[in-house]
């Protein structure tokens, strides 16, 4: 599949000075768009979730900023960098775990520091911003390309959350890998895990893999055992929305659940991200993980399925040691453990 052919799931794009997103709440029951030329509604759809997935929302800061400087009233550059300082900081404390948001944020506001004029630095920023969106596609494809060549024909794949064209602009990080390992001729079944309390497993992993034509099954998050112990999945790949420089990595809740049984019963356990997503400064006890409110568990949907007043505890991601990883699949190739020395390498390579 090319990039021009693609008949993916766009997640998020700028229209006429506007950004126009898949309101992802409204998904599986209905496919519909936003359109926001207001940054503040940006970074509310950021925190709702209307827009999520950590390369998908570090687009989605991008182009914030973007409207930002469309919105500012600056005459002066000193000015309009001080009105996008604000809205910078506006948009990164909507989601404080992946890390790509702050990527994002800071690739625009580098390159805003670089114009001379307000429109100079509008024509910069705009024209950044749609140029992080598109080398996403690609970043994804090359990520794609490398990690299909971990799976083999016949393979039963499980992934949990979702890390596809919904999480990205267009392909996915662990879906691109699929896509790709698809595209490559192999014959592949996808297990998808349901990914409570949001579900993204389900409302969007199993509607975009069936949109796209894959053979994809649902699985409660109670059956990742019993689906490894009884072969039905022979691989794992998920994405991730921050890797540290030692290989631990953090993606939605549950990935840790994951990949200790697949350890458990000797199942490659991958994971998919781009470089975007390394943070080679923190340490894990630097990491902060985002607590959701209470409702995403005591509800399904508008339904009540707990008692009133129950302490909630709901941790939107967590923690998989590199123990437990047997690869990090990348645009710049895949790192193997020892991962301190192989994600290196990664970064040396690319200078
Ligand atoms: O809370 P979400 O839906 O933003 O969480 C998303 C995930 O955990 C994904 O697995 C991760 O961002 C990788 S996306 C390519």
């Amino acid at each position: 599949m090319t990039e021009k052919t693609l008949p993916l799931l766009r997640t998020i794009e700028w229209k006429n000075n506007k950004v126009v997103m898949i309101d992802q709440t409204k998904l599986p029951v209905e496919l519909v768009r936003v359109e926001y030329s207001d940054y503040l509604d940006v970074a509310n759809a950021i925190k709702t979730l209307i827009i999520r997935g950590a390369p998908a929302i570090g687009v989605a800061g991008a182009f914030g900023l973007a409207l930002a400087s469309l919105q500012s009233k600056s005459s002066t550059k000193e000015q309009l960098i001080s009105d996008l300082e604000i809205a910078k900081k506006i948009l990164f404390e909507t989601r404080p775990t992946a890390v790509n948001l702050a990527w994002g944020l800071e690739q625009i506001m580098m390159v805003a520091k670089k114009g001379n004029t307000v429109s100079e630095i509008q024509n910069l920023i705009i024209n950044t911003a749609k140029q992080m969106a598109e080398d996403d596609i690609k970043i994804n494809m090359t990520m794609g390309k490398y990690g299909s060549e971990l799976f083999s024909n016949n393979d039963t794949i499980m992934t949990h959350c979702n890390a596809g064209s919904l999480a990205t602009v267009a392909y996915g990080t662990a879906l691109g890998v699929i896509r790709a390992t698809k595209e490559s001729g192999k014959n592949i079944k996808v297990i998808a895990t349901e990914t409570r309390p949001v579900q993204q497993g389900s409302r969007l992993t199993a509607f975009e893999l069936k949109h796209d034509g894959f053979d994809v099954s649902l699985i409660p998050d109670t059956a990742v055992g019993y689906s490894m112990a009884n072969k039905l999945v022979n691989k794992v790949v998920v994405g991730a929305d921050r890797v540290l420089r030692t290989g631990h990595v953090y993606n939605k809740i549950g990935t840790y659940q994951v990949a200790l049984m697949a350890k458990q019963h000797g199942i490659p356990f991958y994971v998919a991200a781009p470089l975007s997503t390394f943070d080679m400064k923190s340490s894990p006890q630097e990491v902060i993980i985002e607590q959701r409110k209470g409702t995403e568990v005591t509800q399904i949907g508008d339904r009540k399925t707990a008692p009133d007043g129950i302490n909630v505890i709901n941790p939107a991601f967590d923690m998989t040691p590199p123990e437990l990883i047997s690869g990090i699949i990348t645009e710049a190739g895949v790192a193997k453990p020892p991962f301190e020395e192989s994600i290196k390498k990664l970064f040396e390579a690319k200078k």
